[in-house]
C-alpha cells in the first residue's frame, strides 16, 4: 500500500526529540516491508537540507486567509534514508534555523498542511494512507473530510499518532477563516474546551488513533491537559503500539560515534574505553560508576528534579559516582546545572546543547542513564542505552513502565514511582551496590542488550492497522 507520514521532524532531516526518529526510522521499516513510503516534512533551514541534493517535483501557491504563500515541493534525489523525503517549502515561513517556538507557528504548520494536501490532490493518485503524527498535522483529518476543495481526498484513510498529548495546536477563533472552506454544522469537530484543538481534532476525525506505548494509552486516559474525556471517548479505535529503535543506526557494533566498538561478547572492555574517552573528554573518573542524563531540560522529563538529585547523590557519595549531564531547556535548569561544576569538580558534568554524536558516546561509555520522566509516552533514550548495555534507572511511566523492569523483580533495570529528588537518589543508591556486584551488575547488562526492540517487529502492528481501517471502511 502507499503510505504517507506527515510530521513536523524526521531524522536527520530535522530533529528536536523522539518523534524525529521514530518518523525518520519506522516508514524505513515499512518500505523494506514492501510498501511504497512517503515522508513529507517542512522546508527548514537545516544542515541536512544545506548539504543534500533535492529536484522540485511540484510548485503552487496556497490561501492562508488573507496570505497568500508560494509553496514547492523538493524530494530527495536518492532515496538514501530507505524511503522518500519530500520537503515542503514555503521561504516566507519555515526557511528559518529551528523547528518551533515562532509567534506563527500556527499559521506555518497549517500553511504546511494545506501544502500538503493540494500537492496530493496534484498528484492525481490518493495515497491508502495518511499517517499524521502529533498536533502540527492534526487538522488534515477534517480537512479531508469537510473542506470542499478537498472533497476528493474524502476516501483516504487516516491515523494519528500521538507522541505527546501534553501539546495539542490550539488556536482561537480568530484564525478560523485560516481553515479552508467547510460547512459550518462542522465547526464542532474542531472545538475542545472553548478553544480550537489542533490535537482534538484529529482524534475525532482520524480513523485510527495510535499512542506510543499501551501504557501511555491508558494514562490519558486519566490525564492529558484536558483531553481525557475525549480519549475515553474513542478509546475503541485507539491502540497503544510501543515504539521501536533503529538498530542499524544503534548499533555498538558498527556506530561510527563511538571510541570502541563492542558487542554483548566483549561490552566490558568495549564500555571501558568509551567511558575513558568521555572521561577524559569531562574530567570524569573512569573508575567509579558513571550516571548520565540525556534529554530535554523540562520538568515534563523530570528535567527540574536534576539539580538537587545530582547535589545530594554527589554529596552522599562523595568521590563514588560520576554524574555527566547532556541537554538544553528551561534556562533556570541549565543554570542550576552549570552551577554544580564548582561544587563538584572532577565528579560531576554538564554539556549545555544537542549533539547527537556525545549522545552515542554517552550511551556507550555510561554505567547508568537516568529518566526521571513525569510524562513519558514511549521514551527511547531507555531502549537505546539497553542496547548499549546502560542500565536504565527510570520513574514508572508511560513507555518506561513498558520497557524497563526493576531487577529486584528480575529485570533489566532500576524503577522508582515517584518523580522526587528522593527516589532519584534511593535509586543512585541501589546501583551503586548493584555496580559493587559485578557479577548481578554484568548479568543484568547482558539482560538488557539481548532485548530485541527493533522496528521490524513493531512495524508490522501498523500495517495491520492500517488494513483493519481500510477494510472496515470500504465495508
Ligand atoms: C515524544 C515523547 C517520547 C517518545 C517520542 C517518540 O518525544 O515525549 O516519550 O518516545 O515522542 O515517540
Amino acid at each position: 500500500m502507499e503510505i504517507f507520514h506527515i510530521s513536523a521532524e524526521c531524522y536527520p532531516m530535522a530533529k528536536v526529540g523522539g518523534l524525529a526518529d521514530v518518523v525518520g526510522a519506522l516508514p524505513k521499516y515499512q518500505q523494506n516491508a514492501g510498501h511504497q513510503v512517503r515522508v513529507v516534512v517542512p522546508c527548514y533551514d537545516t544542515k541536512f537540507k544545506n548539504e543534500n541534493d533535492f529536484e522540485c517535483v511540484h510548485w503552487g501557491n496556497i490561501k492562508l486567509g488573507d496570505f497568500d504563500f508560494l509553496f514547492s515541493v523538493l524530494k530527495e534525489r536518492t532515496d538514501k534514508l530507505g524511503y522518500e523525503l519530500y520537503l515542503i517549502e514555503i521561504k516566507e515561513l519555515f526557511d528559518r534555523p529551528n523547528i518551533y517556538g515562532y509567534e506563527d507557528d500556527i499559521e506555518r504548520f497549517l500553511s504546511f498542511q494545506i501544502a500538503v494536501l493540494d500537492w496530493i490532490i496534484a498528484r492525481k493518485k490518493n495515497p491508502d494512507i495518511i499517517n499524521c503524527h502529533d498536533h502540527h498535522t492534526g487538522l488534515i483529518p477534517f480537512i479531508i473530510k469537510y473542506s470542499y476543495k478537498y472533497e476528493i481526498l474524502s476516501k483516504i484513510r487516516t491515523v494519528i499518532t500521538i507522541h505527546n498529548g501534553l501539546y495539542q495546536g490550539w488556536f482561537g477563533y480568530d484564525k478560523l477563516h485560516y481553515i479552508p472552506e467547510f460547512d459550518l454544522k462542522h465547526v464542532g469537530f474542531l472545538e475542545w474546551n472553548n478553544s480550537l484543538n489542533s490535537l482534538a481534532v484529529a482524534v475525532k476525525c482520524a480513523h485510527a488513533v495510535t499512542t506510543v506505548s499501551p501504557s501511555y494509552l491508558d494514562e490519558i486516559n486519566i490525564s492529558a491537559n484536558g483531553l481525557e474525556a475525549l480519549f475515553n471517548m474513542t478509546r475503541g479505535k485507539s491502540k497503544g503500539i510501543l515504539n521501536g529503535i533503529d538498530i542499524e543506526v544503534w548499533n555498538p557494533l558498527k556506530d561510527k560515534m563511538l571510541e570502541t566498538h563492542y558487542s554483548i561478547e566483549n561490552f566490558e572492555i568495549g564500555k571501558q574505553k568509551n567511558k575513558e574517552k568521555l572521561c577524559e573528554r569531562f574530567d570524569l573518573d573512569p573508575a567509579k560508576p558513571l550516571f548520565s542524563f540525556i534529554g530535554r531540560l523540562f520538568n515534563e522529563k523530570g528535567g527540574d528534579l536534576l539539580p538537587q538529585a545530582s547535589a545530594l547523590a554527589l554529596s552522599e557519595n562523595f568521590e563514588n559516582i560520576n554524574i555527566l549531564i547532556l541537554g538544553s531547556g528551561n534556562p533556570d535548569i541549565e543554570k542550576q546545572l552549570l552551577q554544580l561544576r564548582e561544587d563538584y569538580k572532577g565528579n560531576y558534568n554538564v554539556f549545555i546543547g544537542y549533539n547527537e554524536e556525545l549522545a552515542h558516546l554517552i550511551y556507550a561509555g555510561s554505567d547508568f542513564i537516568l529518566m526521571p520522566s513525569r510524562v513519558e509516552p514511549c521514551g527511547l533514550n531507555q531502549m537505546y542505552a539497553l542496547r548499549y548495555g546502560t542500565i536504565p534507572i527510570v520513574r514508572r511511566t508511560g513507555g518506561l513502565r513498558d520497557t524497563v523492569i526493576d531487577f529486584g523483580d528480575n529485570g533489566n533495570g532500576i524503577c522508582h514511582d515517584q518523580a522526587s529528588v528522593g527516589d532519584v537518589c534511593y535509586s543512585i543508591n541501589r546501583a551503586v551496590s548493584l555496580y559493587d556486584n559485578k557479577d548481578n551488575f554484568n548479568s543484568i547488562i547482558k539482560k538488557g542488550m539481548s532485548i530485541d526492540h527493533s522496528w521490524e517487529r513493531v512495524c508490522q502492528e501498523y500495517i495491520e492497522i492500517y488494513n483493519q481501517i481500510i477494510q472496515k471502511h470500504e465495508n
